[in-house]
């Protein structure tokens, strides 16, 4: 084939593929609850080679290679100068000779050189295994992987993901070999204008295979995803699904919770779908004060996956919010998926630990898990902890609100999010927005991903952070005017007076108007502080101006009679590439009530204090 023909095929192909818009699994081909699935990791040590120009994935015209005729075989040549015509032996890249990175882990903390690197990485795993009896399959799944991803096994395309936090998994059974597995994962984590989150965000860009990667044996006919949880408004009735993957999809399925003795049998239709709902009686409603959790197994033919699930409602009611039907007031911190010890991404059960233990010791009993969905073992922690959970999407400011790709992208994400999740007592609200601009075309985009959390979930509350209106500077006169408010269930904003809008003594001369008869949470309040520097109040960056700043935000944001919890700005330091005051940002946004190395500053005390008082009353 001449190379101008071969040009077109490969043009075509690249159309016929949908490559051109991003390809994500919709939400039914999530695999979830994957600590309690038969997996064998594939964390640890990955060989990687860094390609700032993706050589190995265009030619040199600037086409994919993995789009070629032969694209079967582009793993082995994902370096060569590759045609379907002739193989060559001028290997210019070897993954053998190659450096290695660490499985979970950003590359940025991993090698200084990598430390600003944003682009493509490629990795590679070489594993042994047995492969599946028959009537068994085999699975490849990612806990998530910044941002766009890219992966080969044993030369064959699996398939790509967008986003860098939702899982993906493929179906690999048949490609497995029994020995010498090469695994390639390309990880690209360019910002784009049409990505979710954007080009400007206030965190850092970690990129690559950020969680866990592992193998998930099933069964021929397998239970993919369920959901087993309170029906809305209801104490004591199940209302659930559970969906089956394989050959046998209508079949009978067992729903056990041993220690209630409770067992139901429900029949999947032909698409292996299977609706759930039972009663619950006698069960002791999950809460922070007893974060109770049953184990449920759930049993069809020779497919079983044993959860732990709490039960529990949650609802609004005028300016309250009820859980379990009681009034309750968000005592909550937000918090960035970073272990600042390491400097990386939070990924395991042991940061999980770490980071919600330091939410218990300011006597929280809610997180804001800003601003991308977290890890699992984030949401398994906090829910063992008593820890209910604001979840959110990464629709970060300034997204692209017109692109009809970007909408997709942060559905999908959204869909990703509420699949995995759903099963989780202690997350109560899904949020689909921070700090956005108002504009009909966004108004747009947030009405229609709300229209969606509520189609996958209609029990949990929705909201956003909202955009602040300042009425009149002279006296300060704030409301909550945004278009968007009527649409979520709690009315959240982010509100900066003492940092950002005047100094702390501003909060005593300002007034909130809020018209809306529904709960407020003040999604984000605070200020920079750097640990041990110490100074009079009024000197920005010691401890004592932060220590202020939260005294007066807090006398003025109690007077606001909607008021019903907060998650000030923010747990501990994080880095940020937007960050760079020397000798006291050095990279790291300072507003934590810890260090990032763990150690409290003054004002941590004053929200503990709050807080205190918020359970006595
Ligand atoms: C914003 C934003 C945060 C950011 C914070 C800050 O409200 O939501 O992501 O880090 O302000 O400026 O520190």
């Amino acid at each position: 084939m001449k190379p101008v023909q071969f040009q077109i095929a490969a043009i075509i192909l690249l159309l016929l593929s949908g490559e051109a818009f991003a390809q994500y699994p919709d939400k039914t081909q999530q695999i979830i609850n994957l600590p309690n699935r038969d997996t064998i990791s594939l964390n640890g040590t990955w060989k990687y080679i860094v390609d700032p120009y993706e050589n190995g994935y265009y030619n040199y015209r600037y086409q994919p290679i993995d789009q070629q005729e032969n694209a079967s075989q582009v793993s082995e040549a994902i370096f060569n100068d590759y045609h379907p015509t002739y193989k060559t032996d001028r290997v210019e890249y070897d993954f053998d000779q190659s450096g290695e990175l660490t499985v979970p882990g950003s590359w940025n903390y991993q090698d200084d050189k990598l430390f600003y690197y944003e682009g493509t990485i490629w990795y590679r795993k070489k594993f042994d295994c047995h492969l599946p009896k028959s009537g068994e399959r085999m699975f490849l799944y990612f806990g998530a992987a910044n941002y766009e991803t890219h992966v080969y096994l044993n030369g064959k395309k699996l398939g790509m993901h967008v986003g860098g936090f939702t899982p993906f998994n493929f179906e690999i059974t048949s490609f497995l070999k029994e020995k010498d597995n090469s695994l390639v994962v390309k990880v690209d984590n360019k910002r784009k204008k049409e990505g979710v989150p954007t080009l400007n965000t206030d965190w850092f860009n970690y990129g690559g295979i950020t969680r866990d990667v592992a193998l998930v044996k099933v069964s021929e006919t397998f239970i993919r995803n369920y959901c087993i949880q309170l029906k809305k408004g209801s104490l004591d009735q199940i209302e659930g699904y559970i969906n089956l993957e394989g050959k046998d999809l209508s079949q009978k399925i067992t729903v056990e919770i041993p220690e209630l003795k409770l067992k139901k049998e429900f029949t999947s239709d032909e698409n292996g779908h299977a609706t759930v709902q039972f009663s619950l009686t006698k069960a002791i409603l999950w809460s922070p004060e007893n974060p109770k959790l049953y184990e449920v197994n759930i049993i069809a033919g020779r497919s079983k996956v044993t959860d732990n699930i709490g039960f529990r409602s949650i609802e609004t009611k005028g300016p309250d919010i009820l859980l379990n039907g009681k009034p309750v007031f968000l005592r909550g911190i937000s918090i960035h998926e970073e272990n600042g010890i390491r400097g990386d991404r939070a990924w395991s059960a042991d940061d999980a630990k770490m980071i919600m233990g330091k939410a218990k010791k300011l006597n929280c009993n809610f997180v804001r898990l800003a601003h991308y969905p977290h890890n699992e073992n984030m949401i398994r922690e906090a829910e063992r902890l008593g820890l209910m959970v604001w979840a959110e999407i990464p629709v970060y400011w300034t997204i692209d609100w017109e692109n009809e790709s970007t909408y997709k992208n942060a559905e999908a994400q959204l869909s990703d999010m509420i699949c995995r999740d759903i099963n989780r007592a202690n997350v109560i609200i899904w949020s689909v927005a921070n700090e956005t601009p108002v504009s009909d075309a966004r108004t747009k985009f947030l009405t229609s991903l709300i229209a969606k959390a509520r189609e996958l979930d209609n029990t949990r509350l929705i909201s956003a952070a909202l955009e602040k209106h300042t009425i009149t500077d002279n006296p300060p006169l704030f409301a909550i005017e945004d278009p968007f408010a009527r649409y979520v269930d709690v009315l959240s904003f982010n509100q900066y007076l003492g940092w950002y809008d005047g100094l702390p003594e501003k909060c005593s001369r300002s007034t909130w108007t809020i018209k809306f008869d529904k709960p407020v949470i003040i999604s984000e309040f605070g200020g920079g502080a750097k640990y041990g520097f110490h100074a009079d109040k009024d000197t920005r960056w010691c401890e004592e101006f932060q220590e202020e700043l939260y005294k007066q935000n807090l006398e003025m944001l109690d007077k606001i009679p909607q008021l019903r919890g907060m998650t000030p700005w923010i747990l501990s330091d994080f880095r940020s590439p937007r960050r760079l005051l020397p000798g006291i940002q050095d990279g790291w946004n300072r507003k934590g009530l810890f260090s990032e190395k763990g150690e409290k500053k003054k004002a941590f005390y004053i929200l503990k204090k709050y807080y205190d008082q918020k359970i006595t009353h």
